[in-house]
This record gives C-alpha cells, sequence and structure tokens, in this order.
C-alpha cells in the first residue's frame, strides 16, 4: 500500500485518480480547492482550501501532514486551467493566471512537500501535449501553451534537482480527455474518459524508476517529445 497525495482533486481526471487509487488500496491524500463528499464518502483523507497558487495554503496543507507523520510515496499534481485565446484577442490578467496555476502551481506544490517525500518517491505532473514545443504545429492557444510549455520545464528541472535523493520525476499528458476543461475546446477529437485517463496516468507512475524519470509521458504509455 502506498502513501499518496492528489493535488486538483476536487473533479475532473484528478478525482478520477484519486478513487481509483483508494480502490485498489492506497492511502490517498486528495487536495481540493473546496472538498468532495463522493471522495470522503470512498474513505479518501480530503483536505480543503488547497490552492495552489497560495502559499499559505499550501504550506498548511504540509504542516498538517508533517504533523502527522505522513511519508509521500507518490504525488500526482494535476490542478489546471484551460484559458482559450488567440493572436488579437489575449487577455494578459488571465494569462498570468493561467501561469500562476499551470507553472508555478506545480513548482510550489512540489517544493512545498519534498520534505514528505523520500529516496524512491515518484512524482507526477500532468502538463499537456500542447505544451510541447515540438509538437505545436499550429499555434493559437497563447497562454495555455506557454504555462504548459514552462510547466513542462519545471518538471525537467524537478528531475534534475530531486534525482539527487532518488525522487523520480516525471511530465504527464492525459491525451484528449472529456471534463469540464475541455467542454468549449475548438475542433473534433476522440476524447477518452477521465477514468480512462486515470487509469493511465496511475500506469505511468506505477512505471516510473529513476531510470525512465524526467521524461514526458502520454496516458496510453508512449513517450512524447518536449
Ligand atoms: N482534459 C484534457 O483533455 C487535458 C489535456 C491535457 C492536459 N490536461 C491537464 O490535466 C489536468 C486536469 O485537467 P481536467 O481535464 O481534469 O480539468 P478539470 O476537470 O477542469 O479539473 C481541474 C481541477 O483543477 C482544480 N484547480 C483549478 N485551479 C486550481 C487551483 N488554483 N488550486 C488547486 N486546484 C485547482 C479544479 O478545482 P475546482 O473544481 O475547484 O475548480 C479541478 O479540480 C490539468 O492540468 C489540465 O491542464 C487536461
Amino acid at each position: 500500500m502506498s502513501t499518496v497525495l492528489v493535488v486538483g482533486a476536487d473533479r475532473g481526471i484528478a478525482h478520477c485518480i484519486s478513487l481509483q487509487l483508494k480502490e485498489r488500496g492506497d492511502d490517498v491524500i486528495a487536495a481540493c480547492m473546496v472538498g468532495n463528499d463522493e471522495l470522503v464518502a470512498a474513505g479518501v483523507r480530503v483536505e480543503g482550501g488547497v490552492d495552489v497558487t497560495s502559499q499559505e495554503s499550501v504550506d498548511t496543507l504540509v504542516a498538517k501532514l508533517e504533523a502527522d507523520g505522513v511519508s509521500l510515496d507518490s504525488v500526482f499534481h494535476v490542478a489546471g486551467v484551460l484559458g482559450l485565446d488567440d493572436l488579437g484577442s489575449i487577455d494578459y490578467d488571465d494569462f498570468r493566471r493561467q501561469i500562476e496555476i499551470n507553472t508555478i502551481g506545480p513548482l510550489r506544490t512540489v517544493e512545498a512537500v519534498r520534505g514528505l517525500l523520500h529516496e524512491g518517491s515518484k512524482v507526477g505532473i500532468l502538463t499537456s501535449r500542447v505544451g510541447s514545443l515540438t509538437d505545436n504545429t499550429s499555434g493559437g492557444m497563447y497562454a495555455y501553451r506557454v504555462s504548459k510549455a514552462a510547466a513542462n520545464m519545471v518538471v525537467l528541472n524537478l528531475h534534475h534537482d530531486l534525482a539527487k535523493q532518488g525522487i523520480s520525476v516525471l511530465a504527464l499528458h492525459p491525451g484528449m480527455v472529456a471534463t469540464d476543461l475541455t467542454k468549449d475546446y475548438p475542433g473534433d477529437y476522440d476524447y477518452i474518459t477521465p477514468e480512462q485517463a486515470a487509469a493511465g496516468l496511475i500506469s505511468d507512475v506505477d512505471g516510473l524508476t529513476p531510470e525512465n524519470a524526467g521524461r514526458f509521458q502520454h496516458s496510453n504509455g508512449t513517450y512524447l517529445p518536449w
């Protein structure tokens, strides 16, 4: 049985990851903005009031976990937002919000929880394929692409720094997943369910080792270019 922290678990993919990990017997701590009755009913430890843009809220979470002697085997940082913009209609306040949540959020969280990690711990951070420099063949979505490309750099940096302590870090792309996040996403895609994405992401992190860390992996198991 592993002890796992899932961040951003009010709904969507993180919610499903929390339920699936609990179902298989892991000890799950779900960090939520508000909280979630379904997770509580499933026996998940739910910590509400965790906003990854707030240092105070992240520090409060860590202090509680420290006080309880929690040692984390894995962390899934899933919290994220998507704002659709285009050249000519960029909202720079929203751009900063996306950077704050999608880029600084995972860094703030992992920096804060690193004292709860140990040799052999694993950290999976949800970025996005649209943050791949190589994969960008269409333009658009400035804020989201930039925030996720920078999040990929956060992952690679964390990998180099935390590998020294035997901690493995991975960037994760869930696939095109039917959640609230993608309901207004333009174009036709074959969406997978959040349950399918969660299962693939759990499998990716299960397979994460010091040897294959520092890479960018799809929930279908394949590796993506930075
Ligand atoms: N869905 C896709 O196709 C897709 C594709 C590529 C990458 N991703 C990435 O996968 C992750 C999860 O996406 P999703 O589809 O599950 O989205 P979602 O259904 O919109 O869920 C996003 C989650 O993030 C939480 N959140 C937002 N801002 C937060 C903050 N400041 N602090 C803490 N939690 C916060 C939300 O909480 P509230 O409910 O309180 O707002 C919600 O629980 C995101 O990072 C997204 O960029 C998704």
